[in-house]
């Protein structure tokens, strides 16, 4: 199964790339910014991107959300509900929400309103990935670290049906 995976990113472009993106974020953020992951396809985007920051004097909260995901298809369902609510008080915060991979835009929509809705003062958004031409409806993330085309892509936390999480770059498998 791995040798039909090839490379789209490697693990230097990712490091390379991270670096700059943290050093283009920082400015950005205000006191005590609360860094909200979406579990599980940012966590590995959001491990590193929080070390990033830190090199730069960033000292944020973090916490993560679980919404609903595609499951074992590669097609959003565009109804996106809370699994698992994110439990830092939000009232009059600056939130960076993290996401992997802003494709038909349901996903940050949501969620940029639901962390909205908790008291957040400012929500911006950051994504490893954006596939413009996948878009459904109108959202543009703040902070994109890779605008990447209409590819099914795998590795660096993102998954097809929970597999490849672990590779340490990204890449892409061919569409059903
Ligand atoms: P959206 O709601 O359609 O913008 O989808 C965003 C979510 O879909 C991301 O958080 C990913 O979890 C998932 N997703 C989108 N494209 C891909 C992909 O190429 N591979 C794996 N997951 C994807
Ligand atoms: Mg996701």
């Amino acid at each position: 199964m791995l040798n039909t995976i090839d490379t789209l990113l490697t693990e230097e472009q990712l490091r390379t790339r991270l670096t700059s993106l943290a050093l283009q974020i920082a400015p950005h953020l205000k006191a005590d910014p609360v860094l909200v992951g979406l579990f599980k396809g940012a966590f590995v985007f959001t491990a590193d991107l929080v070390r990033e920051l830190s090199r730069l004097g960033v000292q944020p909260t973090l916490d993560f959300m679980v919404l609903s995901s595609y499951g074992k298809t590669m097609e959003s369902s565009g109804q996106v509900t809370v699994l698992l609510e994110c439990r830092e008080n939000l009232k009059n915060r600056q939130v960076l929400l993290i996401d992997d991979i802003l494709d038909s835009g349901h996903t940050l929509d949501f969620a940029s309103r639901h962390l909205t809705s908790k008291g957040a003062k400012e929500v911006l958004t950051c994504v490893l990935l954006d596939k413009p031409e996948r878009r459904k409806i109108a959202f543009q993330a703040d902070f994109v670290g890779f605008t990447i085309p209409n590819l099914f892509v795998v590795g660096f936390g993102i998954d097809y049906a929970e597999r490849f999480r672990e590779l340490p770059y990204i890449g892409t498998i061919p569409h059903d």
